[in-house]
């Protein structure tokens, strides 16, 4: 069975109560009669009820058992203000700018969930990354034991020799741009448990550079080393080594070569790369020249998650996103 349709399955074993925040936006409701019709998730639209009820009708949607929320109308919308003045007046928040940012679907919806009124949301239809993280970041915050928010892609690859049957894992792709070695080490564990939680995993972690075990000496290497001392350190069960070049990483005969002994070289199925330029460039070229179909970027590291779509995304990326987010959802 292909993944998504055993995280769709996944997700309908367990529903969990999804938020819409771009909740008028044509693909969005489309998407519910899919999410509705599947049983993947319970949903909640936000935004202005007559524009969510006009692009239902448009599309011929029934709303049937969906939640509709219109921040400005409802009865904790003061209490959100209140306790978003609180959590950000240290950062210059005045009571007026708290009561316009509640204003904003992502930012109440943000609040609905760290209150017990939602249990994951999917945005980025219409917003930037930026826009649909951001309320994550100062309301939601990260995991226990997480520092910091990051992301990843599953890679499925026609060619099934690496990973687990063509199957990996590759962050941080999509968030963090220089992260710090002990960001690195975070990014490092979130993406071994999301490689358990949506692919069933059993994680090998290779910390990726341009060299493997003290070929090369540089600070850019030295920042890989640092990581994986802190990875082990925080992650003791954790299945990693490093520094490990991708090829050592990946192919059973230079790892033996390159690292004799090591429980990951030449078998790796999660891959961490140093930076957002390595992570980047590196699943567009697996995705593009390889032909592999890569999944995300998955969001990973928040105490409930959110998830980011392309503003070019498809009604049926939307229902994915959402399973995909239910399933996380699923493994708090
Ligand atoms: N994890 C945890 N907290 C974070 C993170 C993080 N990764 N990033 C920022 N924060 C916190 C900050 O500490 C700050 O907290 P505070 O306000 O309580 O002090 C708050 O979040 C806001 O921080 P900003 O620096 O203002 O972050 P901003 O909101 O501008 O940006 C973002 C965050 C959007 C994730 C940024 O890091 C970014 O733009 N990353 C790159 C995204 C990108 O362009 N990706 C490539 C394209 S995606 C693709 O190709 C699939």
């Amino acid at each position: 069975m292909a993944l998504m349709d055993t995280i769709r399955l996944k997700a309908k074993m367990q529903k969990k109560r999804i938020l819409l925040p771009e909740g008028s936006e044509e693909r969005t409701v489309q998407a519910v009669a899919l999410i509705q019709a599947q049983g993947i998730a319970e949903v909640t639209l936000l935004g202005n009820t007559d524009e969510i009820l006009a692009t239902a009708q448009k599309f011929n949607v029934s709303l049937d058992g969906v939640s509709l929320v219109d921040p400005e109308k409802d009865a904790d919308y003061a209490a959100y203000v209140d306790a978003y003045y609180e959590m950000r007046k240290a950062k210059g928040v005045t009571p007026e700018i708290a009561a316009k940012t509640m204003k904003d679907t992502k930012f109440f919806a943000a609040m609905m969930i760290l209150n017990g009124r939602g249990d994951g949301m999917v945005a980025g239809a219409i917003s930037t990354t930026g826009d649909t993280l951001r309320p994550g970041l100062q309301i939601i915050k990260m995991a226990k034991g997480i520092s910091v928010v990051s992301s990843c892609f599953i890679m499925e690859l026609p060619n099934k020799a690496y990973g687990d049957d063509g199957m990996m894992v590759f962050g941080d792709c999509a968030v963090n741009p220089n992260p710090t070695a002990e960001q690195l080490a975070a990014i490092a564990v979130s993406s071994a448990q999301t490689a358990k939680c949506l692919c069933g995993m059993e994680p090998r972690v290779a910390m990726l550079s341009f060299s493997t075990k003290g070929s090369a000496k540089h600070e850019l290497v030295d920042k890989v080393v640092e990581a994986t001392r802190v990875l082990h350190e925080i992650a003791p069960e954790l299945i990693a080594d490093g520094e490990l070049q991708a090829d050592a990483a990946l192919v059973s005969k230079v790892g033996q070569l390159k690292c004799p002994g090591s429980p990951v070289a030449g078998k790796a199925n999660v891959l961490i790369f140093p930076d957002l330029q390595a992570g980047n460039i590196g699943y567009k070229l697996v995705q593009r020249l390889a032909g592999a179909e890569a999944i995300g970027p998955i969001c990973q590291g928040f105490r409930y998650p959110i998830n980011d779509l392309s503003r070019g995304c498809s009604v049926e990326d939307i229902v994915s996103v959402v399973a995909i987010t239910a399933v996380q959802a699923q493994n708090l």
